[in-house]
């Protein structure tokens, strides 16, 4: 069933768990998360990155999207994974997301405020959730690089100031992680997402998850992250499969065939991740 990403957080918030966003580009990515998700009943996130939109288009992912929940008893959200265009943004809600995250984390606070505001006004007008940054979180994600030396933590007043004057429903914070592949372990600061969760007690949105030990999703899931963004893990998981299977059977050339295999390698990923995350058996009828 399709849901608000506030019902699917707030159940999170409030039960002392995370539920895992995954990136979504292709049918093969949707039915893996699905189905990982029915047979561990967890509630699970579908996002859409900006990359994702111009890759397949808002109208492919929201119908593969809303296909998927519409067919399954687990409560699914459909997410815009870091919207930066209000044009955009609307046009997502449009199309049946229902959940947004407005990036405006490059922008000072006053920039961050504004603009987070005005997308929470629009999106809550039609029952839509909003996601919104502060500080900055390394590395890549599609089109959007930020450099290691510009990444900064987040300061748990602004914070505050971002989620009062704005009224959002969850908060992606940056404690250490960064989006793409890790060239060393990443050190998460676990004593500022407690500051931030007894500051806010609202849902935190942990970005660039992968490759990130399960010691420190569970330390950071205990101490307040109740959204986990993977994309990076689910990637691989792909690529593994679809080069191992060519590597044997050179002369294959049915793309289900070709394609099967890692749609059934990402499955146990996610299913690993969604027992990690603790959200595995959270799902409500
Ligand atoms: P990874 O690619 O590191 O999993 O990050 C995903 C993410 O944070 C999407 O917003």
């Amino acid at each position: 069933m399709l849901v608000t990403g506030k019902q699917i957080l707030d159940h999170a918030h409030e039960n002392n768990y995370a539920v895992g966003a995954f990136n979504v580009n292709n049918m093969e990515q949707v039915q893996a998360i699905i189905q990982a998700a029915e047979e561990t009943q967890s509630p699970v996130i579908m996002q859409a990155s900006q990359g994702a939109l111009k890759y397949a288009g808002v109208e492919y992912i929201s119908a593969m999207v809303k296909t998927a929940a519409e067919n399954s008893s687990v409560p699914v959200a459909l997410h815009l994974d870091h919207g930066t265009d209000f044009k955009q943004i609307v046009k997502c809600i449009r199309n049946g997301f229902t959940s947004v995250m407005i990036d405006a984390s490059k922008m000072p606070l006053e920039g961050n405020i504004d603009t987070t505001k005005k997308i929470v006004e629009i999106a809550h007008a039609a029952g839509v959730s909003v996601e919104a940054e502060i500080g900055k979180i390394g590395g890549t994600e599609d089109d959007i690089t930020v450099d290691e030396r510009d990444a900064t933590f987040t300061d748990p007043e602004e914070a505050v100031k971002l989620v009062n004057e704005t009224g959002l429903d969850s908060l992606a914070i940056a404690v250490g992680t960064a989006h793409g592949v890790y060239k060393g372990e990443p050190k998460l600061d676990f004593d500022r997402i407690v500051t931030i969760k007894e500051k806010l007690n609202i849902p935190l949105v942990l970005h660039g998850s992968s490759g990130v030990p399960e010691e420190s999703i569970k330390k950071a899931v205990e101490r307040g992250i109740n959204k986990i963004n993977i994309d990076t893990d689910i990637r691989m998981a792909f690529n593994e499969a679809i080069r191992d299977f060519v590597k044997n059977d050179p002369d294959a050339y049915d793309p289900r065939k070709i394609v099967g295999p890692a749609r059934d390698a990402m499955k146990e990923v996610i299913k690993e991740k969604m027992t990690m995350f603790g959200s595995a058996g959270k799902a409500w009828k």
